[in-house]
């Protein structure tokens, strides 16, 4: 891997399918990043395994005695850890706590995650399942880089995924996730090949 590429972490609590699709996208180079480390804050999460068995560094950060954010202890130790291993982008892949403060402070603009819905429709948890009970008839998945607020940061890439008659819950959130298996390669390798301008809360390509 040559040493320009850019050194990224992944942070995800779940199986990871999200963390496979850029892993594999690095290999066949249309992603040009080097994945530094692989942190989750489920110990038994499928993404470390699947670090694990490509060689990646995976490491469980213990969240703290919150819910849905890092304890301060916490924080410090992640800001910590994706320093120390020079790394230039955050990226959230099925990450399910809400970051804040001192890690967006020191990287701004540089942290990015998927959602499965087409924002600002449908933020928080379970994106898929609060698409089917409101009725759309389109719901999606979107790119976005992470600010102060729950899924509100500005959008890097958006693509519509139908909802089907016949759809359950997990039928649709599997179709959202072949979707994003796609979108969010492509996404960041515009992002860090410096492909993609912000100004204010609009984001262009350049
Ligand atoms: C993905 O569908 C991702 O969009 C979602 O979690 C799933 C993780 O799956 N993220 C969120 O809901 C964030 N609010 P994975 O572990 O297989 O990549």
């Amino acid at each position: 891997m040559a040493n320009s590429h850019s050194k990224i972490a992944v942070l995800g609590s779940g199986k990871g399918s999200n963390f496979a699709a850029l892993a594999e996208a690095m290999t066949n180079h249309l992603l040009e990043v080097e994945i530094a480390l692989v942190i989750s804050d489920v110990e038994s999460a499928g993404i470390l395994e699947l670090a694990r068995r490509r060689s990646i560094r995976a490491e469980y950060l213990a969240p703290g005695k919150f819910r849905s954010k890092l304890d301060e202890e916490a924080e410090q130790k992640l800001i910590s850890m994706v320093t120390s291993a020079n790394v230039e982008w955050v990226v959230l892949a099925g990450y399910m706590r809400i970051l804040k403060g001192e890690l967006l402070r020191q990287f701004q603009n540089r942290v990015v995650n998927i959602h499965p819905s087409l924002l600002p429709a449908f933020p928080g948890l379970g994106a898929w399942k609060q698409a089917l009970d409101y009725g759309v008839k389109q719901t999606g998945c979107t790119v976005h880089l992470v600010d102060q607020g729950i899924d509100t940061g500005p959008i890097v890439a958006q693509e519509a995924v139908p909802v089907l008659s016949n759809d359950t819950p997990a039928t649709l959130h599997e179709r959202i996730q072949q979707v994003e298996r796609r979108l969010y390669p492509a996404a960041l390798q515009q992002l860090v090949t410096g492909r993609i301008r912000v100004e204010g809360r609009r984001t262009f390509t350049i």
